[in-house]
């Protein structure tokens, strides 16, 4: 399209553009209810102002694909355009989440392989293993902090199956990977460079982030080296087996930060997920009934395997649907060098491409009724009809989630075999704060009450 028919992008100006920073400013993590509000007045593509650094808002499916599929060599992870460390870069360095195109593409390739169906299928025995052991632990009519079981067994998961490792570490994890969320998305909602306290308390809490991560990978490491016995084809063994170009074993930190990606991006994700899911099924008995007996017909009461995962289509459909309403990861961002174009509007180089996942999955557009919990959006010929970027927990393109079908079995076997056992009620009187950072949490443990269940008899 040529330059001069470009239309200049909507957004907020004057006192309406102040209203806008100072809600970011005050913001924890994301403000939806403000990127929702913007979305809604200004449409497809608005332009935010944030302290200076320019925000595109991109928020209909037909262009979220030309920027995740179409046009994915213009669009750069987020790190891209900086001489420093920005976001997740500061954690995880140039891993294959954070790297952009040419250095991810390699790492990609490598690690695909452990991706591959049959290969997660060979995990699913330790998913339900480890699913079994938790609610082992369970007893009848306890309270629980769901989210942090759901952290432990995801967590012993992914190091089973990635590390072939033990892990007990969950909370230094978990506050770990909080604080670290906390500094990357600061740098997109308040993007000024503040002098003096506020740089060297940055610095310092980029410091003990690192440090609290890097003791994951010794142990890990460590555990290899006592271990070493034995032939594995993990993601390990994998790295550590790796070469250059030239033939030479890779960097250290090429290692590190793929172990570390590997770890954090493999667990976290997918508890927070069924955290929600829980959440609401709790809120929804009739949808937990109708799970219940899907569960009964089929499982009568015992764990689920990989076998069973074809005759639990209701169970799968509310883990989808717990992804669409509150999805693990909230929004996405892209970085533009150049001036370029999108559905006819003129965008500035040297600035961000927001994706808002959360509001994509909540307009009303794509979702009759969006806010309201209901799997059967789910059932086979609804989700046929839909958009294939009106929903995207997985984001898209050749950028999407490598573990996106590893998290879809997990899940699914993981609420099966609990919900097979137990019925969860929520504790608490209030309401769970959802925190959105890179990912979306509930602020503070999210107590319920867990009472094992009689699977009923069903007839055949
Ligand atoms: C419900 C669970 C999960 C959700 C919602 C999720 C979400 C996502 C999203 C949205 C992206 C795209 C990031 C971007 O485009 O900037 C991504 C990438 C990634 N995820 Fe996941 N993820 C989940 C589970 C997992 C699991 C289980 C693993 C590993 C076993 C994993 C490993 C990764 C990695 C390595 C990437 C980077 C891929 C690349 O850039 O090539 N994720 N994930």
């Amino acid at each position: 399209m040529a330059a001069s028919t470009l239309r200049e992008v909507p957004g907020p100006r004057g006192l309406a553009s102040l209203a806008t920073n100072w809600k970011f400013m005050r913001a924890t993590g994301l403000p939806h209810n403000t990127i929702q509000q913007v979305v809604r007045e200004h449409g497809d593509v608005a332009r935010l102002n944030i302290a200076g650094h320019i925000l595109y808002i991109v928020s209909n499916p037909d262009l979220i694909q030309e920027v995740f599929v179409k046009r994915v060599q213009e669009f750069h992870k987020p790190g891209v355009g900086s001489d420093k460390p920005r976001l997740l870069t500061h954690f995880l360095g140039d891993g294959i989440l954070t790297a952009d195109h040419e250095n991810w593409r390699p790492q990609r390739k490598l690690i695909q392989p452990l991706m591959h169906t049959k290969q997660i299928e060979s995990y699913a025995d330790t998913m339900t293993r480890f699913g079994e052991r938790l609610i082992q632990q369970w007893q009848h009519g306890s309270q629980r902090d769901i989210h942090a079981d759901m952290t432990q067994v995801t967590m012993e998961i992914i190091a089973a199956t990635m590390f072939d490792a033990p892990t007990d570490s969950a909370t230094q994890v978990q506050d770990a990977v909080k604080l670290g969320q906390a500094i990357a998305v600061a740098e997109i909602t308040q993007p000024i460079e503040l002098g003096g306290w506020f740089v060297r308390k940055k610095a310092e809490n980029i410091r003990h982030v690192n440090e609290q991560l890097d003791s994951v990978v010794q142990y890990l490491l460590e555990e290899r080296r006592m271990n070493s016995d034995k032939e594995r084809n993990d993601l390990l063994t994998l790295l550590m087996n790796t070469t250059d170009e030239n033939g030479k074993p890779v960097s250290y930190s090429f290692i590190r930060n793929n172990i570390l990606t590997l770890f954090v991006a493999g667990h976290e994700t997918t508890a927070n997920s069924l955290t929600w899911a829980f959440y609401y099924l709790a809120k929804n008995p009739q949808i937990a009934e109708k799970l219940y007996h899907e569960l009964d017909t089929v499982l009568a009461g015992r764990a689920a395997t990989l076998a069973d995962l074809p005759h639990l289509p209701y169970t799968l459909m509310v883990v989808k649907e717990a992804m669409r309403i509150e999805p693990a990861v909230s929004a996405l961002t892209r970085y533009i060098t150049d001036d370029t174009e999108l559905g006819g509007y003129r965008l500035q180089g040297d600035s961000t491409i927001f994706i808002p996942i959360y509001q994509v999955h909540h307009d009303a557009r794509w979702w009759s009724q969006p806010d309201v919990f209901n799997p059967e959006r789910f059932a086979p010929e609804e989700e046929a009809k839909r958009h294939k970027y009106a929903y995207m927990p997985f984001g898209g393109g050749p950028r999407v989630c490598i573990g996106n079908h590893f998290a879809m079995m997990e899940g699914h076997i993981l609420l099966a075999t609990i919900a097979s056992r137990f019925k969860v009620t929520l504790a608490d009187t209030h309401e769970p704060e959802p925190i959105r950072l890179i990912t979306t949490f509930p602020r503070h443990a999210l107590n319920v009450t867990v009472e094992q269940r009689e699977p009923v008899k069903v007839l055949a």
